[in-house]
């Protein structure tokens, strides 16, 4: 077994880092602050290939492996969340979503601009009444011959103003229950789709996160996804992939909180030396790094299972369970390492702190992940 990296994945984690440190630090507490969307570093992400990076480059992607998108998605997130969450939607939901279950024509017309991040996407799965519990969807897609007439209401949408294309979940047959449901690609554009105003959140605060609604929302039948009623597999197959990917994030929120409490630790004296010399603090920087490093492994090895066509969906629900959970710890601890000034914007931890939160929340909370994982314990 060899766990060292390829020149070529560790040339990607380390231009992600350069990018992380040179153009996403800068502004980054004020971009939190102001609920600022982050639109010129997001364009430039998209130049440098971070927004399809596993999109086949017939398509305009970068034709990387997973484990190079979690080493980047790791860099990304030490620094932005809310940057990392936009990569993350776009990258392993929208884009592979599209390319592994799209038609011809839907790739040749929806890829190119989404993995170059001209454009970026949506995935619409969540609603008022249906989070964790998604074959309740209320979204209804009326079968009316050609098309299909959307309507009803999404909830806590990532990319919801932003996103010019979106992958909307709806039900199209009640009396079949999740066989009923379908998946379509709905352009912004459509006449009848309305979008609710920004949530004001406790993290990822620069990240655009809104309802949107579908009143008599005209889809071409050739919009649907996959065959009639593969709508909910649609999102669970889709899921799969972007739970590595929110691993990968909380992994980098975690980790980003560690290297600014280690810089800290070696800086800060108290009582006489350097705090890191005191054995509560060394032996708390010693859980952090055990931590992140099992974290990190897990989720090397179901992006590597991803790569090589072995079942993650048990590893990609352990990797984002433990990551969402030891980051909400680490940065936790990381504030507390740093005393008062954890507490304030200046030394970012606070932010990571609040930013940790989500990752226990979306793509399927921690008690989500406790599922899937005890189903194949049961199996
Ligand atoms: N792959 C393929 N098929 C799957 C599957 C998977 N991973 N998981 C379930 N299915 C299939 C089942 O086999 C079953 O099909 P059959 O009847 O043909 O056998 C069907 O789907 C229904 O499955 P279940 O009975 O297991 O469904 P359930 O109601 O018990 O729910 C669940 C399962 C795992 C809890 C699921 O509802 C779930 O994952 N919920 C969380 C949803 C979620 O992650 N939401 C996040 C929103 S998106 C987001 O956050 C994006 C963002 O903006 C950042």
């Amino acid at each position: 077994m060899n766990f060292e990296l390829s020149s070529e994945q560790k040339l990607i984690r380390d231009s992600a880092r350069d990018f992380a440190n040179n153009e996403l630090l800068p502004g980054v507490i004020e971009r939190d602050e102001l609920k600022q969307f982050p639109q010129s570093q997001i364009k430039k992400m998209g130049e440098m290939g971070f927004m399809g990076m596993m999109v086949n480059p017939k398509y305009g992607g970068g034709g990387m492996d997973t484990v190079s998108y979690i080493l980047a998605m790791e860099e990304i997130s030490k620094i932005d969340a809310s940057c990392s969450v936009i990569m993350s939607v776009n990258n392993s939901l929208v884009c592979w979503g599209i390319e592994k279950y799209g038609t011809d024509e839907q790739k040749n017309k929806f890829l190119p601009e989404l993995a170059s991040g001209k454009i970026i996407g949506a995935f619409c799965l969540s609603e008022p009444e249906a989070g964790s519990d998604a074959t309740s969807q209320k979204t209804t897609a009326k079968d009316m011959g050609d098309h299909y007439l959307l309507n009803g209401t999404k909830n806590w949408i990532t990319n919801g103003s932003t996103a010019s294309v979106y992958l909307v979940i709806a039900q199209t047959d009640i009396e079949k229950g999740h066989k009923g449901i379908n998946a379509f690609i709905v352009e912004k554009s459509f006449d009848g789709v309305t979008i609710g105003p920004r949530e004001n959140k406790l993290g990822i605060r620069s990240s655009d996160t809104t309802s949107i609604m579908f009143s008599d929302v005209v889809v071409p039948k050739e919009n649907r996804i996959g065959d009639d009623g593969f709508g909910f597999k649609f999102a669970m197959k889709t899921l799969e992939g972007g739970r590595i990917g929110i691993a990968a994030q909380a992994l980098g929120i975690a980790a980003g909180a560690y290297e600014l409490s280690l810089k800290y630790a070696k800086e800060r004296k108290a009582f006489g030396k350097e705090i890191i010399k005191h054995q509560a603090i060394a032996f708390k920087l010693a859980d952090m790094a055990t931590e992140i490093d099992c974290g990190r492994l897990l989720c090397i090895k179901a992006g590597w299972q991803k790569d090589n066509d072995i079942d993650y969906s048990q590893t990609g629900s352990m990797a984002k369970l433990y990551c969402a959970e030891k980051a909400m710890r680490i940065t936790t601890e990381a504030v507390q390492i740093h005393g008062g000034y954890g507490f304030v914007k200046e030394y970012h931890v606070e932010r990571l702190m609040r930013d940790a939160k989500i990752t226990q929340i979306y793509e399927g909370t921690s008690e989500i992940q406790k599922i899937v994982i005890s189903r194949f314990i049961l199996k």
